[in-house]
């Protein structure tokens, strides 16, 4: 077998998200500007090239993946690529393919997706009040996202919830989240925006660091640290009093690079090594060559072999990375 894919700060890298599309039907405020381009058709990958692409990362040891985008339910032909993936479940290679979604579809999709082989979705919801919800996602309608979450646990889904946390936005509401998640047997994540993407608004102004948050929420619930990490960037809590739990995604707080075990790529083939860098390495270059599939494995191998240390929000914390988060893969 092929040694395991290792970085040069020995970290194993067995987890791959990928952006299956930059498109999306909303347009969250801290994601995209209002009027925001989308790459021509052309420089997108194709369902095959995006099938061809992760098998070659899952030959070479990633174990988990996550289709994002975008809205990966706006993409065309997505539980058939979730299908195809699912070969390579149950002995061959890989543990799990999740998705991350903003939930407007999961009403229509989620039982072929749980058919296909999917487990798990992270639906994002950053407030329950609707008039909020559509000021943040600009179009969204609260109540389909709803029914969407209750569409995949219907499903069998397992559903974690993804809130973008913003002073004046929601962080006022988080109570309210806590318990829609809570209630309903789900983990609630809380995110520090990022400067990643450029979107014509004022990101400082609305960052909020989630130290702050949890301080507020310690006065009125028993927070108790839980150790697992689950090899992502969330470090988690259990509420004593309702017996849930939630994750802190604190990338400009409190690093995790050091624990860094993922990479990216973004919907037009480009391999991502750090979400918070712009470096990339063109993979999409290969796919399209005539060299093959030992061509792509070698430019897999040598791409992780540079991977950066970290991200640099820390520098200059509001200098956006000017790729943005939907051709990435939040
Ligand atoms: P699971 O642990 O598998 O549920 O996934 P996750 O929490 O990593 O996935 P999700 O797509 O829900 O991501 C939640 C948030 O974490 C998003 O805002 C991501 O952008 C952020 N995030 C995920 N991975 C990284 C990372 O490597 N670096 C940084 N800075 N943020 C990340
Ligand atoms: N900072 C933090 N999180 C973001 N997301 C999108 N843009 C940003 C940003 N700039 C979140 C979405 C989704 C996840 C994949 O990424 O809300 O939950
Ligand atoms: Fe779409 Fe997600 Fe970006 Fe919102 S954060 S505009 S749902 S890709």
């Amino acid at each position: 077998d092929r040694p395991a894919l290792v970085d040069p700060f020995g970290r194993h890298i067995d987890y791959l998200r990928v952006s299956v599309t930059d498109r999306c039907n909303y347009r969250c405020t801290y994601c995209m500007g209002d009027h925001p381009t989308f790459l021509p058709k052309a420089e997108v990958l194709d369902l095959d090239e995006l099938d061809r692409l992760i098998s070659a990362f899952v030959r070479r040891g990633i174990r988990r993946v996550r289709l994002t985008g975008g809205e990966p339910l706006a993409r065309r032909g997505i539980v058939g690529l979730v299908a195809g993936l699912a070969r390579h479940l149950d002995g061959g290679g890989l543990d799990e393919i999740t998705m991350t979604t903003n939930g407007s579809l999961l009403d229509r999709f989620a039982g072929d997706l749980a058919a296909a082989g999917l487990r798990r979705v992270n639906v994002s919801l950053d407030t329950l009040d609707p008039a909020r919800f559509a000021d943040v996602t600009r179009r969204g309608d609260l109540a389909e996202v709803l029914a969407g979450i209750a569409a995949a646990r219907a499903a069998g889904l397992a559903v974690k919830i993804n809130a973008v946390v913003q002073t004046g936005v929601n962080d006022g509401a988080i109570d309210d989240l806590l318990a829609f998640a809570h209630d309903g047997g789900m983990d609630l994540a809380l995110i520090e925006t990022m400067p990643i993407g450029r979107i014509g608004g004022d990101r400082a102004a609305r960052h909020l660091t989630l130290d702050r948050v949890r301080a507020d929420l310690e006065r009125r619930f028993t927070l108790i640290d839980l150790p697992e990490r689950s090899g992502g960037p969330a470090r988690y809590v259990r509420v004593r009093e309702t017996g849930g739990r939630i994750a802190f995604i604190t990338p400009l707080s409190h690093g995790f690079c050091g624990e860094c075990n993922r990479v990216r790529i973004t919907c037009d083939g480009r391999l991502t090594l750090c979400l918070g860098r712009e470096s990339a390495v063109d993979l999409r270059a290969v796919l399209r060559g005539s060299e093959g599939d030992a061509a792509l494995s070698a430019a897999i191998d040598a791409a992780i072999a540079r991977k950066p240390q970290g991200h640099d929000f820390a520098h200059a914390p509001f200098a956006a990375v000017a790729r943005g988060m939907n051709l990435t893969g939040g």
